[in-house]
């Protein structure tokens, strides 16, 4: 181990990240950066340049995003390919590459020369698992010219690392094309609803409580939340969009931060602390960030929308003077930007470490691993999660990548174990049928009757997208792409059905859940589909199984980044701590048990029974018990 030492450390040695592209140093490229607030114009000015030049390449944070560009430039006649983890659409009908691209940001190619390229959301960079992403984009891609949008936090860091590329940055600023307001009053009560409002929530049992007292109130709401199928997400916000809809109430999470293009006037913060999962995968509770809550209220009056002007406000007074606070806070500047190591690297590594399991490998390498201060090296838990659920499986390094980097989210077990019988069946050589996954996934489904159901139809969702994802990597073993295709579009049609009856759901699960028992499903956080996507479109190059273990260190650790983390990432740090001291609340928030609205609820509850001297359970001990939290109360 020792002899190797030395070769270890060279191999691990991240510090010259620019010379991993050399075709990109070949070339002399111009970099505008388009900064603004949200809502300012920035991608338009960049999309109409990549629409004049002969050749260009989008590069966005979501499939929705990508998907987006890709449809406004076949509609301008400007022929244009879709290029997402699970996804190829070719807008030549014979299959022949289109000299544009839209493609979702981990899967863009730095061989392919373009005239123009366009990075979108550069501040995005920071981003402890995708950061590396924007990284390699912008020190990568092979563009006479590369337009990024995005924050003006991102500015200085982006100039500093073209100094060292020795390329010139020119800035253009933009200003915001509607006005946007923050009210003076918080909404209070969902009787003070209008048409255009749209309530954020940052967990599901949130949005499930809402748009079920929305519908106690004979109001229609759609309902956007991370972990849905994009199509049923696009569906949503069509019909909350559609002015001859009645549905004109929008209740969603901040999966509607990124991306969709909505007709909200109004976004109403249901609350102003959101669960997080920290470097040790534990569910916390922080407060969101001035750039997270200016994303989230950007969508308010939309330049081009029906609405001239955005309002924002806060469904509980307490709040109010927070957001306030949060919002007129500049945006921390972007200090470091992400980077996972080559594959090439972790390919040596498993030469020199052969008996080292892959997930020691990546411990090994990231503890070793120099960065220079203008970058962290990112996090990489998912990756290890895989790589420890197959080890026993016996697969060569570099099909165990690949598979290490498929696109799931954790805390899906239908999901999860889908992944291993598929490596196991992949392990003997025996191709993953359509009837296999007809039998596995229950195929044909019905519509779901709760919430329980729909919950795992979203699950059987992304066991296909599982399965497409890994179509594109090992063709020969997963060889029905194209039917499965065909059934995620009708799975996607029944989850629609069952979003669009979603308050009859919450009904049939509250009827057969214990009384009292608020929760419908166990808690998911908002982002989970986010950061599924980012793990989703971890790969770039379908058939090129080296380059999967980039895929496979692209997620990352924050743990050698810890001194170079943002300070805004440290503030948040200080938030929790305040946040999750003390009371039983307190950590049951902390550990996702307990959301905002339950405990506001319970408070008002708990209340009410005390002001009418009801306690609920009668007993003296359970008086003592509320007397003794009274007293704590007030102390
Ligand atoms: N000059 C323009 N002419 C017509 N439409 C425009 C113009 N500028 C912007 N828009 C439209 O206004 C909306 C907002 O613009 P855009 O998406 O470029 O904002 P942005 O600054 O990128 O916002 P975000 O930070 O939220 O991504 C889009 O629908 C866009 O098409
Ligand atoms: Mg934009």
């Amino acid at each position: 181990m020792l002899d190797c030492m030395d070769d270890l450390r060279k191999i691990s040695d991240l510090r010259l990240p620019p010379n991993w592209y050399p075709d990109a140093r070949a070339i002399q490229r111009k970099i505008i950066f388009h900064a603004g607030p949200t809502n300012s114009g920035k991608t338009y000015h960049a999309i109409q340049r990549f629409l004049s030049a002969k050749s260009g390449i989008y590069c966005g944070p979501l499939k929705l995003l990508a998907h987006e560009i890709f449809q406004k430039s076949n509609d301008a006649n400007v022929p244009c390919d879709l290029v997402t983890g699970e996804e190829r659409v070719f807008a030549n009908e014979d299959s022949r590459q289109a000299p544009h691209v839209a493609c979702t940001i981990e899967m863009c190619s730095t061989n392919t020369p373009y005239e123009v390229a366009v990075i979108d959301e550069i501040q995005m960079i920071r981003d402890p698992a995708r950061g590396w992403a924007w990284t390699r984009a912008l020190l990568g891609l092979c563009a006479e010219e590369i337009h990024v949008c995005g924050e003006p936090a991102a500015i200085d860091l982006v100039t500093e690392l073209m100094y060292t590329t020795g390329e010139e940055v020119e800035v253009r600023n933009y200003e915001r094309l509607t006005p946007l307001t923050v009210l003076d009053y918080a909404l209070e009560s969902l009787d003070n609803l209008r048409p255009g409002d749209c309530i954020v929530c940052f967990s599901k049992n949130d949005i499930y409580s809402i748009s079920r007292q929305i519908e106690a109130r004979g109001l229609e709401c759609a309902v956007i939340y991370g972990s849905l199928p994009p199509g049923t997400k696009l569906e949503q916000a069509k019909k909350f969009n559609d002015p001859d809809d009645p549905c004109k109430i929008l209740v969603a999470t901040d999966a509607i931060g990124m991306g969709l293009n909505l007709c909200i006037r109004r976004i109403i913060f249901n609350s102003i602390v959101k669960p997080t999962v920290n470097e040790k995968g534990e569910k916390e509770i922080d407060s969101i960030t001035t750039s997270q809550a200016l994303q989230i209220a950007g969508r308010a009056g939309r330049f081009g929308s029906s609405f001239k002007q955005g309002e924002v406000t806060t469904m509980h007074r307490d709040d109010l003077a927070r957001l306030k606070e949060i919002l007129s806070e500049p945006v921390p500047p972007v200090q470091a930007a992400g980077l996972h190591p080559t594959p090439e690297q972790i390919e040596m590594f498993a030469y020199h470490l052969p008996d080292a399991t892959l997930s020691n490998l990546i411990d090994i390498f990231v503890s070793l691993s120099q960065v220079d201060g203008m970058y962290f090296v990112c996090n990489i838990d998912d990756f290890k999660f895989l790589a420890d659920m197959i080890q026993h499986i016996p697969l060569n390094l570099r099909s165990r990548y690949v598979f290490c980097t498929a696109p799931l989210n954790r805390k899906e077990p239908f999901v999860c174990t889908t992944l291993l019988k598929f490596a196991r069946q992949f392990s003997r050589n025996e191709p993953l049928t359509f009837d296999w996954l007809c039998r596995h996934t229950k195929w044909p489904l019905a519509a779901p009757k709760n919430i329980k159901e729909l919950v795992h139809l979203e699950a059987v969702h992304d066991v296909f997208d599982l399965y497409l994802w890994l179509s594109y990597r090992f063709m020969d073993m997963f060889p029905d792409a194209v039917l499965v295709r065909d059934i995620q579009k009708k799975l996607d049609d029944i989850i629609q059905i069952g979003v669009c009856n979603i308050t009859k759901l919450i009904r049939a699960s509250q009827s057969v859940a214990a009384p009292g028992t608020a929760e419908v499903v166990s808690e998911d956080f908002p982002l989970s589909r986010t950061q599924r996507d980012a793990r989703v479109v971890s790969d770039r190059h379908a058939a090129a199984p080296t380059e999967a273990l980039s895929i496979a260190v692209e997620a990352a650790g924050l743990r050698r980044a810890k001194n170079l983390r943002s300070p805004q990432l440290s503030g948040r740090q200080e938030d929790m701590k305040s946040y999750g001291r003390g009371s039983l609340a307190n950590r049951l928030l902390r550990e996702g048990l307990l959301t905002q609205e339950m405990l506001r609820q319970l408070e008002s509850e708990w209340q009410d029974q005390h002001r009418n001297g009801r306690y609920g359970f009668g007993s003296k001990r359970d008086d003592q018990h509320s007397s003794k939290a009274t007293g704590k109360k007030r102390k």
